[in-house]
């Protein structure tokens, strides 16, 4: 057993994972698609160790034994049982996004502990496997593994629920513009979120859609059609946010600035930029434009006095081992 380090990206969906068919196993209710974010990015060390007596996790130099180092224990545990591993197990992480900004670090995480995990037991997996253990410790991680832009199938089983490529990142050059308007941590997590989607009237309608829609944003995608990527962007976010609101009890992630920087975006489309908004379970909007018009999105986004941070992120490259020993 040894030591690896991998690297993976965050995630934006454009085709959003909202609820469950199964919660233990992180079986999505409906497809998704998303776009890795480059440069934002989870480093993570696993070092599998003989003379360790229990799993340990430091996360930006910080060492977690609460809530994080038991979803950890977890994963690790997946791992143990799938490669037949005795060990316990050191791990560091590093996000380089600021800390607390709001920006989902689950996916990256989960996808970077899970390569590492791997190629520090030696194993040689295949990214279709890989995309379905990091399932297992964030749904969306799934979709930071392959690289580019990615869908996430949905499936009853664990293996048939994976996630694969369908554009490198030089498939069409949009950017993610995301406007941080809060940096509070999330009042409730999104594990928590998908067990109440379905106390919602409104979720198995926008499940029901969901397939239409991811098969449109696709298209749209491929054939860069920014118009129709925009309005079906657009709408899913909102379907999901509908449901968050009419769950028992209500999930509210918008805040006034949030809500503002929306109608702004409308606005600016109506007057010819290209940028359509989409926003996961948090308040700060993710701004995607064609890289051209990012300059002037970001420059409108940081003269809003609502605004404490713009971070800007293109097509990134899946989850990558940046360096293994194995001695
Ligand atoms: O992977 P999770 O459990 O953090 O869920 C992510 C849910 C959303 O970010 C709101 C949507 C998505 O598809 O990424």
């Amino acid at each position: 057993m040894g030591t690896a380090t991998a690297r993976a990206n965050a995630n934006i969906a454009f085709i959003k994972y909202w609820g469950n068919r199964d919660d233990r196993l992180r079986l999505p209710a409906n497809p998704s698609i998303s776009m890795n974010l480059g440069g934002l990015f989870a480093e993570t060390t696993v070092r599998w160790e003989e003379n360790l007596t229990a799993d340990s996790f430091g996360l930006n130099g910080k060492e977690d034994t609460g809530a994080g180092l038991t979803r950890v224990v977890a994963h690790l545990d997946v791992l143990r049982r799938r490669l037949d591993i005795a060990q316990f197990a050191r791990v560091e992480s590093r996000n380089n996004f600021p800390t607390g900004a709001g920006i989902a670090s689950s996916a990256a995480a989960f996808a970077a502990l899970t390569v590492a995990g791997a190629a520090a037991a030696g194993a040689q997996l295949s990214e279709r496997e890989l995309t379905t253990i990091a399932r297992l410790g964030s749904g969306s991680a799934s979709r930071s593994v392959p690289t580019g832009f990615v869908e996430w199938y949905a499936a009853d089983a664990h293996e048939e629920s994976y996630a694969e490529s369908f554009g490198t990142p030089n498939t069409w050059d949009i950017v993610d513009v995301i406007a941080v308007v809060s940096k509070a941590h999330k009042p409730v997590g999104s594990s928590a979120g998908h067990q109440s989607a379905n106390t919602s009237d409104l979720q198995t309608a926008r499940v029901a859609g969901a397939e239409e829609r991811l098969r449109q944003c696709k298209q749209a995608i491929l054939n860069h059609d920014f118009a129709a990527f925009a309005d079906v962007v657009e709408h899913d976010s909102n379907l999901m946010h509908a449901v968050m609101m009419t769950s028992r009890p209500p999930l509210f992630y918008w805040l006034p600035p949030t809500l503002m920087i929306m109608d702004s975006v409308r606005q600016w489309r109506a007057d010819g930029l290209r940028v359509c908004y989409t926003l996961d379970a948090g308040p700060n909007v993710h701004c995607i434009c064609v890289r051209e018009d990012a300059a002037v999105v970001s420059e409108r986004l940081r003269a809003s006095s609502e605004v404490l941070d713009v971070l800007i992120a293109p097509p990134g490259d899946g989850a990558q081992v940046l360096t293994v020993s194995i001695p």
